[in-house]
């Protein structure tokens, strides 16, 4: 089975009004391979004003949301809230959530099991730790973060998975194609063993670590990288090179 390829930009907690100008014309200037399916991750403030000047062809993403449509949960954002503002994407259990802000497998997963019922496609990511990979851990870790999602969903068709190991986020470190590869071999695999053979063919598995115009095209020849969630390169114009390593 052929799976579309599928370029997300995390834009973290960068920009302001003017530079989401910027980014947007880069986009629009592209051109973008049309057989890409390209989302950016903006953050929650600028979701409705990004949403309301991007071209059709480009997702729009909230970085995070919580686990419950309303109530007293002082500065979160409900699925249900970006919903009413036309957002369909969110990016959950991203490291930086993880790591910094102590999320555990078990709220990711209510987060992406609230999302998904709510009617939001999700970018769910998962990966290891430098520590983790020195340790020979890093298989068993990304199977318990994707078995702990698994628990609480049943149906896989709108969710994408990113393995983004900790340790290429930010630091220039990217995983060479072969060591991305094995992990999202492994990933299918672990799909296919638990989950079913369609959803482990169907499903979108995308790398992001350290992604840039330069590497992305060696990484994109990998069978089983379905394409990249981008950090710093998405707030640059390469970002447009990253869409099309696949050309
Ligand atoms: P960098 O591309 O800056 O390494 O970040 C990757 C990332 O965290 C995307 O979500």
């Amino acid at each position: 089975m052929s799976r579309k390829f599928f370029v997300g930009g995390n834009w973290k907690m960068n920009g302001t009004k003017k530079v989401a100008d910027d980014l947007l014309a880069n986009l629009i200037k592209g051109p973008l391979d049309p057989n890409v399916d390209v989302l950016i991750g903006v953050p929650s403030l600028y979701l409705d004003y990004v949403k309301e000047k991007v071209p059709s062809n480009i997702l729009v993403s909230a970085q995070n949301c919580y686990k419950v449509e309303k109530g007293a949960f002082t500065g979160e954002v409900s699925p249900a809230m970006l919903k009413d503002i036309g957002i369909d994407w969110v990016i959950l259990g991203h490291s930086e959530r993880r790591q910094i802000f102590q999320e555990s497998d078990e709220l990711i997963a209510d987060k992406v099991k609230h999302a998904l019922e709510s009617g939001l496609s999700v970018v769910a990511c998962i990966g290891e730790t430098l520590e983790e990979r020195e340790a020979g851990r890093t298989e068993c870790v990304v199977a318990k973060q994707i078995a702990a999602i698994k628990e609480k969903i049943c149906n896989w068709d709108n969710v994408v998975v990113a393995y983004e190991p900790v340790w290429a986020i930010g630091t220039g470190k990217t995983a060479s194609p072969q060591q991305a590869q094995e992990v999202h071999k492994v990933l299918r695999k672990w799909l296919a063993d638990e989950v079913s053979e369609a959803v482990s063919q169907s499903t979108r598995i995308i790398y992001g670590g350290s992604v840039t115009g330069a590497n992305s095209k060696e990484i994109a020849k990998e069978s089983d990288i379905d394409g990249f969630l981008v950090g710093g390169a998405s707030l640059k114009p390469e970002f447009v090179d990253i869409v099309n390593a696949k050309k």
